[in-house]
């Protein structure tokens, strides 16, 4: 197989965490006998000062061509506040990039011998912590119209709109489900169906498609419920879907279970429109640029390496292939010799890399 992916390493730590895990690509590719065929492209701040924008045309033209864009972070604080909100390169680049993929994946993984990093208690965490959080990125709250706000002060009155069709929840529902079925078959759909139209909707759709997934287990929470849960019995989730904003949420306090943010990969997702063509998937590290350690080989690359697993699993179908990064990863972080700054080591970001790709087994 020839893989034809946009790798857009972006700023700070963006660069090593990218430059780390396509190191690890292309050991894997070399195992497997398929072809890595890579564009590199800039963005963000390093795109600005290149060519005045941070998503320049040619960076849109590979990513167009491209079957999945490998993403690292944009922005730089001291930089971004001296440009508006709506023109940081973290909104102009990543709201583009993303435009049209629906489904955001976060895959929160507590490797065992990391347990000491969780912030929660060991006897609540003995069964390990893997889940896969699924949001629907382009509806509900975010987008919904009316929105804004209206009238003088003291008077002023604000309205938000969460809006969703069915067709827009049956879609992010079926990937969870169908994610569930390849997994452990658990599936928690979060919702707010005691108070919420939305929420109504989406439960009766699920309890619908339920029918059609037999074989997954479905289990109904409310929102405020399964934000308790998830710190209660992290063990119990296998996948969880929802809609944006409680997604939003649910998938940041998620993400600490891990140990550090550092080690959660994520997708973005989307369908193919009635003319066969859609946006290409999107894959990245849920950290952002980090320019406190940034330069000096110090973060840790585990994020992006995994990302890089998702991105064999979810566009180009090789699972033996992602399972081997994953295994060879979580046995590093297992052992504990090679473990960045994050999480209490000293191993430098290039080290940990090197380690994985030493106990690739594909
Ligand atoms: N998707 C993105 O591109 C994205 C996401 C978040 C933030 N950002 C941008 O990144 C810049 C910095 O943002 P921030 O400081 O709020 O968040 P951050 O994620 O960059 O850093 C937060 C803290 O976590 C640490 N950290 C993050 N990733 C790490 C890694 N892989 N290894 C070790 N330590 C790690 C950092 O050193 C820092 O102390 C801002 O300009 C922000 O807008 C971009």
């Amino acid at each position: 197989m020839r893989m034809k992916i946009a790798v857009l390493p972006g700023d700070g730590i963006g660069r090593e965490v990218i430059q780390a895990a396509m190191r690890v690509l292309y050991a894997t590719s070399e195992e497997s006998g398929h072809k890595v065929l890579a564009e590199h492209a800039d963005v963000g701040w390093t795109a600005v000062d290149q060519y005045g924008e941070a998503l320049p045309p040619a960076t849109r033209d590979i990513c167009r061509r491209s079957e999945a864009i490998l993403f690292g972070a944009v922005g730089l604080p001291d930089r971004d506040k001296t440009l508006p909100q709506d023109q940081r390169p973290e909104r102009v680049a990543l709201l583009e990039l993303r435009k049209g993929l629906f489904a955001n994946l976060r895959h929160i993984v507590m490797p065992a011998g990391l347990a000491h990093r969780c912030p929660l208690k060991n006897e609540l965490i003995t069964n390990g912590i893997d889940i896969l959080i699924i949001r629907e990125l382009t509806g509900g709250l975010y987008y919904g119209q009316p929105q804004g706000i209206t009238g003088q002060a003291p008077s002023r009155r604000a309205v938000d709109t969460m809006a969703y069709s069915e067709h827009e929840i049956r879609r992010i529902l079926k990937v969870g489900f169908e994610s569930a079925r390849k997994r452990r078959k658990k599936l928690a759909s979060v919702d707010k169906a005691n108070i919420l139209a939305t929420s109504q909707l989406w439960r009766e759709t699920a309890v619908a498609m339920g029918q059609e997934y037999p074989d997954v287990h479905l289990e109904h929470i409310y929102v405020d419920n399964a934000a308790m849960q998830l710190l209660r019995r992290p063990s119990d989730f296998d996948v969880l879907v929802t809609e944006n904003t409680f997604g939003d949420i649910l998938s940041d306090e998620a993400s600490m279970l891990a140990g550090s943010i550092g080690l959660v990969p994520s997708a973005c997702l989307g369908e193919p429109d009635a003319q066969g063509s859609s946006a290409t998937p999107f894959y990245e590290p849920i950290h952002g640029s980090a320019p406190d350690i940034a330069g000096r080989d110090k973060a840790n690359p585990v994020g992006a390496i995994l990302t890089v697993a998702m991105m064999l699993n979810h566009t180009f179908g090789l699972a033996k292939e992602a399972r081997a990064i994953e295994t060879a990863t979580f046995a590093v972080l297992n052992e504990g010799q090679y473990l960045t700054g994050d999480l209490g080591g000293a191993a430098a970001c290039s080290e940990v890399a090197e380690a994985i790709i030493e106990r690739l087994r594909v």
